[in-house]
């Protein structure tokens, strides 16, 4: 049982967030135990004294950072693997990343520098809805019925049409299927390769829904640092030589944004075909490259069908979307097909008849063009502005792409800098949070995407510069 809750009205946080911090500092510190049962949401409610909605945001928040699962009638309990118990790997911290980021994804306007956003001013929403009314009168029954567990054919079509021409991937629309967001992708690998226990590469620093995902799958997450060409493979072989995945973001690494360099590549593919490992490669914003040639997809290297293909909307499109989707090797078109039906993966059949509609007639490789030249300017804005409000007190890692920049701090603590910096409205990300173990790099990581002017991103940078 968790210790009694006393109202603290006269604290900034709001009480759901502090009941939603006693749950975590109680989990942190061994009271409530891995796997132990916490009090119903009406039960809490009532011996606390507080309403049903301030306890359920607590627990929502609680089970979206993976603190948390619910398993329906049978209650909801502490995760059964916060942390890995491989002994030979170093201690994981619980993943306090999912903290920050949590508050990108709630469902409020975004702030300054969000990251994650793709330019939501600079959506063609009247075409959009054209084409979305269009759909709508033309759907006929089809658009009524469940639509198609592995997703909409004619999406599914186009979806393998634009993979071939711009990330180099060979595959037959059987192959591609349409999931609620990135999460469900994962979710759709998870039920149908993975089994609890089964060992999983996971990049360190790395993207905190990942880990979350396959933490709830029951995986063995094996931290493997990143440096500057990326995934360090020889690392992972070193730590887990027999583990079944890896996830990886070739393309841009998240968050540090580096490529994962053409030996690695060849390196990491020869492990899993060598083990029989499955690679996840997660490639959500490489349609951003501002510098050198577009990268082709490590899938396309593929021979020997290892790699599971992650693409997603958000980015390109918009996130409220919530769809993205996952190419598998031909053998396990039928497999994943069985499970999508069994997992009632159907996503909603207009906005998937809309992007269909919305690549077929090339407005989408025009609203990619118009995006990379917008997000490059809005990129530079940023780092003229911050090179002349901060000067040497910031130092920018600049990539060849991605829609956020990272950037070194020179002195200070990260997570409280961010913790400032939310407080008058502008959402940099703390570097530090994105690592499991001890002694992460310190850093900010600025998304540009949605900076409208060289104004704005002054003034934004000002503002930082009075809190450094
Ligand atoms: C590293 C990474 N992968 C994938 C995604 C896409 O997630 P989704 O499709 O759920 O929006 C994101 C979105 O923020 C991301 O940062």
């Amino acid at each position: 049982m968790i210790v009694p809750f006393k109202l603290e009205r006269e604290l900034p946080a709001p009480i759901y967030r502090q009941l939603y911090q006693r749950f975590r500092d109680a989990i942190a510190q061994g009271r409530l135990r891995p796997g132990a049962r916490v009090p119903a949401v009406r039960a809490l409610a009532a011996e606390l004294n507080l309403a049903r909605g301030t306890v359920d945001a607590a627990y929502q928040l609680l089970i979206g950072e993976g603190y948390l699962i619910a398993r329906g009638a049978a209650g909801t309990f502490v995760t059964a693997q916060l942390l890995s118990d491989c002994t030979p790997l170093p201690q994981l911290r619980a993943p306090i990343a999912s903290t920050m980021y949590h508050a990108c994804h709630c469902g409020t306007p975004p702030l300054a520098l969000q990251i994650g956003l793709p330019a939501l001013d600079a959506f063609p929403r009247k075409l959009w809805t054209r084409l979305a009314g269009r759909e709508l009168r033309q759907a006929g029954v089809e658009g009524l019925i469940y639509p198609d567990s592995r997703g909409y054919a004619p999406l599914r079509t186009a979806i393998a049409a634009y993979l071939g021409i711009s990330r180099g991937i060979s595959c037959h629309p059987d192959q591609v299927f349409v999931c609620a967001g990135y999460r469900a992708c994962l979710d759709l690998i998870s039920h149908t390769l993975m089994r609890r226990g089964d060992t999983c590469w996971l990049e360190e620093p790395g993207f905190f829904m990942a880990r979350n995902a396959l933490m709830e799958a029951g995986a063995q997450l094996i931290p493997v640092p990143v440096d500057d060409q990326g995934l360090d493979v020889e690392q992972g072989i070193a730590r887990a030589p027999q583990a079944s995945f890896a996830v990886v973001t070739p393309t841009h690494q998240s968050p540090l944004g580096v490529s994962l360099s053409l030996p690695r590549r060849l390196a990491l593919l020869d492990w899993a075909n060598r083990q029989g490992s499955w690679i996840i490669e997660d490639d959500y914003d490489s349609e951003y490259r501002y510098q050198g040639k577009p990268l082709p997809a490590l899938k396309s290297l593929d021979q020997q069908g290892r790699v599971l293909y992650a693409g997603t909307f958000s980015k390109v499109l918009f996130p409220g979307l919530r769809l993205a989707y996952l190419v598998v090797p031909a053998e396990q078109s039928q497999t994943f097909a069985r499970q999508a039906d069994r997992l009632h993966n159907h996503c909603p059949h207009l906005l998937q008849a809309t992007i269909a509609t919305f690549l077929d007639e090339g407005h989408f490789a025009r609203h990619l063009k118009k995006m990379r030249s917008l997000y490059a300017q809005r990129r530079q804005w940023l780092i003229d502005a911050l090179h002349q409000r901060l000067g040497d007190r910031l130092h920018i890692d600049l990539q060849a792409g991605g829609m956020h920049l990272v950037a070194a701090l020179g002195e200070g603590d990260d997570v409280e800098f961010a913790r400032r910096a939310r407080a008058v409205g502008i959402a940099v990300e703390p570097l530090s949070t994105w690592y499991v173990q001890a002694n992460p790099r310190q850093g900010l990581v600025l998304g540009f995407t949605n900076i409208a002017s060289a104004g704005q991103a002054s003034t934004v940078a000002l503002q930082l510069a009075q809190l450094l």
